[in-house]
């Protein structure tokens, strides 16, 4: 018998646990869902790595999760998501950059955007390109923030050594008087209070987690993927391709107040 597409979980794939921050959001948006997440631990940094190491590793970690399997993919990595294009997939993938720059185009009154993110998100212009295609009248301005993801994996995220790299970072975009923010990294969530204080009210933020579980939750209701039905409350799966106890210390802070089931080792 054909296996019931609505059972299956939602795969929501990361380079490391920056995407956990994902995950808490589309499980507390749709608990009725299983999901399985695969972090690649052992390769992250992908927002340092060319395009096309970011190919090979999505290739791969990809499959791992088809194989499983699963209903549909998010690729909750703004690095990972500029290569989506470049993957075949049998079930819906979901990225998280146009979501995040529909969003934000929604959002500007001003038509300056801001985007931060990892230099591979930078460089590869997604973020400017797919806000171009829905508003070409929109300036947008980016900004890489290559030491954010230490600082937050460190556990930093209410430092005042991290506040003032925040504010550093943020003061080009400022200066080009931006009235919207695209977090566009897992991670920069995590760092919402420090944004908030560097930008002082005067900015909206983009976060991506909201902005795909908006167009999932579309999909749902148009029937383009398939919602579970049996009443129960979801599950939630987390593999690494990598483990260990700072690993887990960084998840479970991540996820709270959701409680951390252990984690797997992923072969993909
Ligand atoms: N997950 C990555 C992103 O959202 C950040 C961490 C990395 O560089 O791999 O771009």
């Amino acid at each position: 018998m054909a296996q019931d597409q609505s059972q299956l979980p939602i795969g929501v794939f990361d380079s490391g646990l920056g995407g956990l921050t994902v995950l808490r959001h589309l499980r507390e948006r749709f608990p009725h869902e299983d999901f399985v997440y695969l972090g690649d631990t052992a390769r992250i940094p992908y927002g340092s790595k060319s395009p096309r190491t970011i190919q090979k590793y999505l290739a791969q970690n990809l499959a791992f999760l088809n194989r499983l399997p699963v209903k549909a993919v998010v690729v909750a990595c703004n690095s990972g998501s500029t290569q989506a294009h470049t993957v075949k997939s049998d079930v819906p993938l979901y990225d998280v950059i146009g979501p995040g720059a529909l969003c934000a185009s929604l959002t500007t009154k001003s038509k300056r955007i801001g985007v931060v993110a990892t230099r591979a998100t930078v460089l590869s212009e997604c973020y400017p390109n797919e806000i171009h295609k829905l508003k070409p009248e929109i300036q947008v301005f980016q900004q890489a923030c290559p030491l954010l993801v230490p600082l937050v994996e460190e556990g930093w995220d209410d430092d005042p050594i991290t506040n003032l790299v925040v504010y550093r970072y943020l003061s080009p975009l400022l200066a080009s008087n931006i009235d919207t923010l695209i977090l566009g990294c897992t991670h920069y969530p995590i760092l919402k209070k420090a944004f908030n204080k560097a930008l002082g009210g005067r900015v909206q933020t983009v976060d991506s987690a909201e902005a795909i579980g908006d167009q999932i939750e579309r999909d749902f209701q148009l029937h383009k993927l398939p919602a579970k039905h049996d009443g129960r409350t979801g599950t939630f799966k987390l593999y690494t391709t990598d483990v260990s106890d700072t690993f887990e210390a960084l998840a479970r802070r991540i996820l709270a107040p959701l409680p951390c089931a252990s984690i797997e080792l992923a072969e993909v």
